[in-house]
């Protein structure tokens, strides 16, 4: 307990699922969190039941993203962590995806880590310090199930991202990682995805059980935290094992 007291941290994509994990881990920890998030009748009542500031953010536009930076900094001055962990996750054969459907996976999932950098970073930059945490996957940079190509190039290119900003934000005391989780249980997975999809990905697991989100929470901690100083422009895989089986025997 306490590890991050005197932080303040913007975790966006937060009403529900891993992000309002990430945020009771970080608000635990004696952080001053600003919670971010597109649905704002869900997102200001989980602020409010974990402690957190709401902000009303699609993390697809700038104007959203830029007002989440400056609500924080104008309400606790200072900003030492961005975790830009909103997704979406339809499932679609490639030719079947429509071009819209598109454009809005990547805009999400891929601008708004961008855009969480781009107007984290001058603040950041001022401070000489602070931690970008992106939420990638294991879909894209590791391994990839069907139905996924808009959502496995988006993770894909968030790490990408993560090393790019990373190599530009280090002269000033700025870490830049990511997390890939495994299949976590949410209740995004759990309308999105069929009882059958869970438990064949169940079945899949070393560990035997999906992830929990406290369990990528906790490794978000880790990489905002000051033990992660010399950590960046990398990603912490939480899978219980699932990336590990060479073969289905
Ligand atoms: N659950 C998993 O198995 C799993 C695995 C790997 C990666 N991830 C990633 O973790 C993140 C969270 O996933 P989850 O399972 O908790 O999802 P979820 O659907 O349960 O929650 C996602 C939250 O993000 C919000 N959101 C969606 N679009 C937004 C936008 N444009 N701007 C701001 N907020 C927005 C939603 O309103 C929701 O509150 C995503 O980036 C997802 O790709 C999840």
């Amino acid at each position: 307990m306490g590890r991050l007291v005197g932080k303040v941290a913007i975790v966006t994509g937060a009403a529900r699922g891993i992000g309002a994990g990430i945020v009771e881990r970080l608000v635990e920890e004696g952080a001053a969190v600003v919670l971010g998030d597109a649905r704002a009748d869900l997102g200001a009542a989980t602020a409010a039941r974990l402690g957190a500031v709401f902000c009303a953010c699609d993390v697809a536009r700038e104007a959203d993203v830029a007002g989440i930076v400056a609500l924080t900094v104008e309400r606790f001055g200072q900003l030492d962590a961005f975790v830009q962990n909103a997704g979406i996750f339809p499932m679609h054969d490639v030719e079947d995806i429509p071009v819209e459907e598109w454009d809005r996976v990547l805009a999400v999932n891929l601008r708004g880590c961008f855009l969480a950098a781009k107007h984290a970073l001058p603040i950041m930059k001022r401070q000489r310090g602070g931690r970008l945490v992106f939420t990638s996957s294991i879909t894209g940079p590791r391994v990839v199930p069907p139905q996924h190509a808009h959502y496995a190039a988006s993770k894909a290119g968030i790490n990408g991202l993560i090393r790019a900003v990373a190599l530009e934000a280090a002269p000033f005391g700025i870490t830049v990682n990511g997390v890939e989780p495994g299949n976590i249980m949410t209740e995004g997975v759990q309308t999105e995805r069929s009882p059958e999809y869970i438990a064949a990905m169940q079945a899949s697991i070393p560990m035997g059980r999906l992830g929990s989100v406290r369990d990528v929470a906790n490794a978000v901690l880790f990489l905002v935290s000051d033990e992660a100083g010399y950590v960046t422009g990398t990603t912490i895989v939480v899978d219980g094992g699932q990336i590990l089986p060479e073969s289905r025997a």
